[in-house]
């Protein structure tokens, strides 16, 4: 049963893989802690989904050994990192089923049997919780499960946990942290000491970067997906509005909120938009879905993807002062155009997007979309609860319990409520005529004088800039993006803290990425051109962790042996 299937394993000091498709060839690997004799097993930290569906059609372990490895995984490290909220007590019983289905000729498609974890704001109907990191949601009961939960168990997939975040997907304070909230402390992230993971994101971004799940979904309002994965060395993919569903996700913002895979490869990230995409009755948005139908996203993983194609960069979106922390991250992105250019594409420099240089642009009409949004879509959410704990029915309620419930640790000066106070100071909703004049302009700002305009008037198909640049004008507009790894902070870098000096938010090797981004349900031709360019960079793989798990599927296949 145990074949001969090993291809060039490179081992650098314990089991650090550096091969590909393991399952390709036939050389012997053995003597390494992810092999057992001539039976190689895909080290977890790499592993893509076609490794794992590899592994499991041969019999070489189960989804039971997965669930196993990955939890051992998450509890070497959570202790330190705390990127997970909460693990699925029946993802056990669910992988045995799963096994047992398979055993039997039965296959509910490529992400049969394989874990994966969530944001602790995408509802599950089990026994886990769905809180969004407060207090105000500990013990509520949904009505059901997100459609995005619902259609990953339909496709067979294992929701070993919910991940943490960033309170309330950051959207209750200016002054608190990223991947913190008041359930479950500080979420960090692995590539230096203290590294701020970034968000909302954040759990989601940490653990499937350490392989403690093949992947995870993170949820975007805006940056939520792409900088947590900017940040921990991941594929993101922020798809259009309207491409996921956001039925029983708490929500920010309807005009702009988004569910999304983070992943450690563009065709991971493409299976999993694949199952989570399509139309939804519960969410209106999705009917915006040309033609009501999804696109193969893993075809779309195409090697010369970048041929011929016309990439427009945006500089304005990236000026920096001089001595800006970020500024390491120039000369990497710019040496990737080469990249891009000898891959067959035609770079078209230093465009500009005159939206972004509008006055209104800065002029806050994006906090007043999201906090009109918010008031009208937080209180929608507590109302579809089949059991509210706190009777919390609106955001004014919500701010009571905040500031009256210890545990919260809500101060007038640290993690405090202003932006909630904001959006029940503004007098009005998502329903006034104030609230269509300043949406209407962002996206007149973000796509005729923004995304749009640009890809119009230069002919282009895609525009790049790197991660850090990248969220803002797409955010309003609605529009996708996809961010691959593109480099990290040299060696000689200063460590500079976040905002509250709780966290290291630029440090030596801290990843950073690069996106492709270009107008709304573009996301297959974005997935093509990324693919195209992590193929050729590979960069994931020069950028290691200081702290990972030991835990591999061998040391749980041997002992179940
Ligand atoms: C996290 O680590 C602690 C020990 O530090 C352990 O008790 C717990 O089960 C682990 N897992 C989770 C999901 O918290
Ligand atoms: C095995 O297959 C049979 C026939 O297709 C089906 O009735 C049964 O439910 C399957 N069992 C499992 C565990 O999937
Ligand atoms: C965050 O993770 C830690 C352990 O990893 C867990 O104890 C805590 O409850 C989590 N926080 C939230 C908000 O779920
Ligand atoms: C941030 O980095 C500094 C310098 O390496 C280190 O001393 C400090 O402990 C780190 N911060 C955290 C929160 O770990
Ligand atoms: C979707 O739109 C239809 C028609 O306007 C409306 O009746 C329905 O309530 C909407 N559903 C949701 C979930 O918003
Ligand atoms: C872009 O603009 C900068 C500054 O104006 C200039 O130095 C550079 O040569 C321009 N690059 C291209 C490709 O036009
Ligand atoms: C919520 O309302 C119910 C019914 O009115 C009441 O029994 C319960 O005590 C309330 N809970 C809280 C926390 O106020
Ligand atoms: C919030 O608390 C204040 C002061 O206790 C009270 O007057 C107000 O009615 C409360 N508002 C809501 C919506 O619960
Ligand atoms: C946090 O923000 C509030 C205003 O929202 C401000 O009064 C307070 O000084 C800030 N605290 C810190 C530590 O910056
Ligand atoms: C946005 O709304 C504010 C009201 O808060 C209004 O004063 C402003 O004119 C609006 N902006 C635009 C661009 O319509
Ligand atoms: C595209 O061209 C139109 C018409 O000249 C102009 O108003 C707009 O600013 C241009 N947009 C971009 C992004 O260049
Ligand atoms: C780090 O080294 C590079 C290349 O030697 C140099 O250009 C840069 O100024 C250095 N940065 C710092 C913060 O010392």
């Amino acid at each position: 049963m145990r074949g001969i299937v090993c291809k060039i394993l490179a081992f650098a000091g314990t089991a650090t893989y550096l091969g590909q498709d393991i399952f390709a060839s036939a050389q012997v690997c053995s003597n390494s802690s992810t092999a057992i004799g001539n039976t190689p097993f895909p080290p977890l930290i790499e592993a893509t989904l076609e490794d794992l569906a590899k592994g499991l059609e041969l019999g070489l372990f189960t989804s039971v050994d997965l669930v196993n490895a990955y939890v051992a995984r998450i509890n070497e490290v959570n202790s330190t990192l705390h990127m997970v909220a909460q693990l699925n007590p029946d993802a056990l019983a669910i992988a045995a089923e799963l096994d047992a289905a398979r055993a039997n000729g039965t296959s509910y498609g490529p992400l049969h049997g394989i874990p994966i974890l969530i944001k602790n704001n995408i509802a599950t109907m089990d026994k886990m919780d769905n809180t969004a990191g407060s207090y105000a949601l500990l013990g509520a009961k949904v009505p059901g499960d997100a459609t995005v939960a619902a259609k990953l168990r339909k496709a067979g997939a294992i929701i070993l946990g919910k991940t943490n975040l960033s309170q309330w997907a950051n959207y209750r304070s200016y002054n608190t942290s990223n991947g913190w909230s008041a359930l479950g402390g500080q979420t960090q992230a692995a590539y230096y000491p203290g590294q701020d993971p970034s968000g909302s994101s954040s759990g989601s971004g940490v653990a499937s970067s350490l392989g403690l799940a093949l992947a995870a979904l993170g949820t975007e309002t805006d940056g939520s997906i792409v900088s947590p994965s900017d940040a921990n060395n991941l594929v993101g993919i922020k798809p259009s509005v309207g491409l996921t569903s956001r039925y029983l996700v708490i929500p920010i913002s309807e005009h702009q909120d988004t569910v999304g895979p983070m992943a450690r490869t563009v065709k991971d990230a493409a299976y999993i938009l694949s199952a989570i995409a399509g139309p939804d009755v519960n969410d209106n948005y999705t009917s915006a879905i040309p033609c009501g139908k999804v696109p193969d996203y893993v075809t779309a993983c195409d090697y010369f993807a970048l041929k011929g194609k016309r990439i427009g960069v945006p500089r304005n979106l990236m000026a920096l002062q001089a001595g800006d922390p970020l500024e390491p991250i120039i000369p990497v992105f710019n040496a990737a155009l080469d990249v891009l250019r000898a891959a067959g594409a035609t770079i078209v420099d230093n465009i500009t997007f005159p939206g972004f240089g509008d006055s209104d642009y800065h002029a806050n009409t994006e906090g007043i979309v999201l906090d009109a949004d918010f008031v009208v879509g937080i209180a929608r959410y507590f109302k579809s609860l089949a059991y509210n704990p706190n009777n919390i029915t609106s955001l004014a309620s919500l701010q009571n319990f905040t500031q009256s419930f210890p545990l919260e640790q809500w101060s007038p000066e640290l993690r405090d409520t202003a932006i909630w106070q904001e959006a029940l100071d503004l007098g009005f909703d998502n329903t006034s005529p104030e609230f269509w004049a300043n949406y209407t302009e962002q996206l007149y700002l973000a796509g005729p004088q923004g995304i749009t305009g640009a890809l119009a008037n230069y002919s282009l198909d895609a525009l790049v800039v790197p991660t850090a640049f990248s969220s803002t004008v797409p955010a309003r507009l609605g529009s996708p993006i996809v961010t691959v790894p593109l480099g990290r902070f040299p060696a000689n870098t200063t460590v500079v803290a976040n905002g509250i000096g709780t966290l290291n938010a630029t440090a030596p090797n801290v990843p950073f990425g690069i996106s492709f981004f270009a107008e709304r349900f573009s996301e297959e031709k974005l997935i093509g051109l990324a693919y195209a360019f992590e193929q050729r960079t590979l960069v994931r793989d020069s950028i290691v962790p200081y702290i990972q798990p030991k835990t591999e599927l061998v040391d749980v296949v041997s002992k179940r042996r």
